[in-house]
């Protein structure tokens, strides 16, 4: 299966309703069948892994499977000097496959680890069946003997958490204009689990961990091993065990175990935040009223007169005061309590993509400098004093007319 990289709208449209049929027929049921997914044990199965990877996957699964040898020499006897990073699932080594030339971050499941052979299996499920340019490529996987071993493509960047909240000084702050175009493939890699394909499937751990950047600082989610197919037919919700990041998950599903995609919007209105203030979901070396982001935000988020305060100093005031209001506002749209009232994520993509054009496109030049749009270009900037200069009411005006271009449009 393959999400369409985004285009216009109307040619989304097309290719949806083609994806649609083509789908129907042959790959729903292919997901689907990771739903049932249970391996009981770890050692009952052990030496299953490939059988029923091949099984579940019907013959889709084009991931190459690597003999636990060529990973040791790709990574050097998984030494410690190429450790780039360590998670609940393990630890991950960058590495060079000889055979193709190709530099790659391998992942090995701890065995004494959290996360098991059904979380194992639904990675490598998802993402040999699922395509898209904001969604991490797996090259391939190794379950030989006892071994379970991820082979991703290598994103050069890291993670947006290195980049956001983890910041060494060796390190340039994110501009605005990237912070706003990560957040548009974050939201379009959730758009395609969400709305591409077919059944659904939530995600469940979207951080800012989990979001990846290559070295044009695209991101690509990562780590599907919780993600979880959404309800289908007439039922509303998935009932589940909760699992995910504390401080991330919807107040819903952490309170009941009611899963919808509506929990991954949260998440996002979740890192989103991050993104826009620099603060961490929860930070216990903050004061007690601000260690979480989200209740230190709620009563900000209801005074357009605090939005600055919410920015990240580290942006030294250079975004377009506009857009951080309207990212503000997205973002509180994403973190309502009701998760019926929070946007779907196809809305959300659309007003980000606004944002992560605007300045390009709409914003006038006495409100910002024109400059380009990347990271190693650099950043639009707010001039407060011109802002200021502004008639308080016609700034109003202003905002209500371009809220009208970002609105978010309720499809249910
Ligand atoms: N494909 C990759 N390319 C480059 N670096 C990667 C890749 N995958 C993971 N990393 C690095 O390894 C780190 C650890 O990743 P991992 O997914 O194991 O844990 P995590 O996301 O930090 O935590 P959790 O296990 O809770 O998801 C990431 O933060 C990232 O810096
Ligand atoms: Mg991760």
């Amino acid at each position: 299966m393959s999400c369409f990289p985004c285009c216009t709208s109307q040619e989304r449209i097309n290719k949806k309703s083609l994806k649609k049929s083509i789908k129907e027929y042959h790959e729903e049921k292919i997901l689907a069948s990771f739903a049932n997914i249970s391996v009981k044990t770890d050692s009952g199965k052990r030496n299953l892994i490939t059988n029923e990877l091949a099984k579940l996957g019907k013959g889709n699964i084009t991931s190459k499977i690597f003999p636990y040898r060529e990973l040791c020499v790709a990574t050097q006897n998984f030494n410690p000097a190429n450790m780039i990073g360590e998670g609940g699932f393990g630890r991950v080594y960058k590495g060079h496959l000889k055979s193709t030339n190709q530099v790659v971050a391998v992942k090995q499941l701890d065995r004494n680890g959290f996360q098991g052979n059904r979380e194992f299996l639904v990675e490598v499920l998802i993402l040999s069946l699922l395509h898209h340019p904001n969604l991490v490529n797996l090259v391939g996987y190794c379950a030989e003997g006892e071994h379970r071993i991820l082979v991703y493509e290598y994103m050069i960047n890291g993670s947006l958490e290195d980049h956001l909240l983890e910041i060494t000084p060796d390190r340039k702050p994110l501009d605005w204009q990237t912070r706003m175009k990560i957040a548009e493939g974050a939201a379009k890699g959730l758009e395609c689990l969400h709305e591409q394909a077919n059944p659904p499937v939530i995600y469940r751990d979207f951080k800012a961990s989990n979001i990846l950047l290559d070295e044009n600082f695209n991101p690509k989610l990562s780590d599907f091993g919780l993600a979880k197919l959404g309800p289908t037919g007439d039922k509303t919700h998935v009932s589940t065990r909760v699992m995910g990041t504390y401080g991330y998950c919807a107040p819903e599903y952490a309170s009941t175990g009611q899963l919808t995609s509506k929990s991954d919007v949260y998440s996002f209105g979740v890192v989103f935040l991050e993104m826009i203030t620099g603060r961490r979901v929860i930070d216990n070396a903050r004061p007690s009223e601000e260690q979480n982001l989200v209740l230190w935000a709620q009563p900000l988020l209801r005074d357009r007169m605090k939005f600055t305060q919410m920015a990240d100093p580290l942006l030294e005031d250079n975004y377009p005061i506009k857009s951080l209001y309207q990212a503000l506002a997205v973002a509180a749209m994403c973190l309502q309590e009701e998760a019926d009232t929070r946007p779907l994520i196809s809305d959300v993509v659309t007003a980000i993509e606004f944002l992560a054009r605007k300045k390009v496109e709409v914003d006038e030049p006495r409100h910002t400098k024109e400059t380009s749009s990347t990271q190693d270009g650099d950043s639009s900037e707010h001039n407060e004093s011109d802002e200021e200069s502004d008639g308080e009411e016609d700034d109003e005006n202003e905002d209500e007319e371009k809220d009208k271009n970002v609105e978010i449009n309720k499809k249910e």
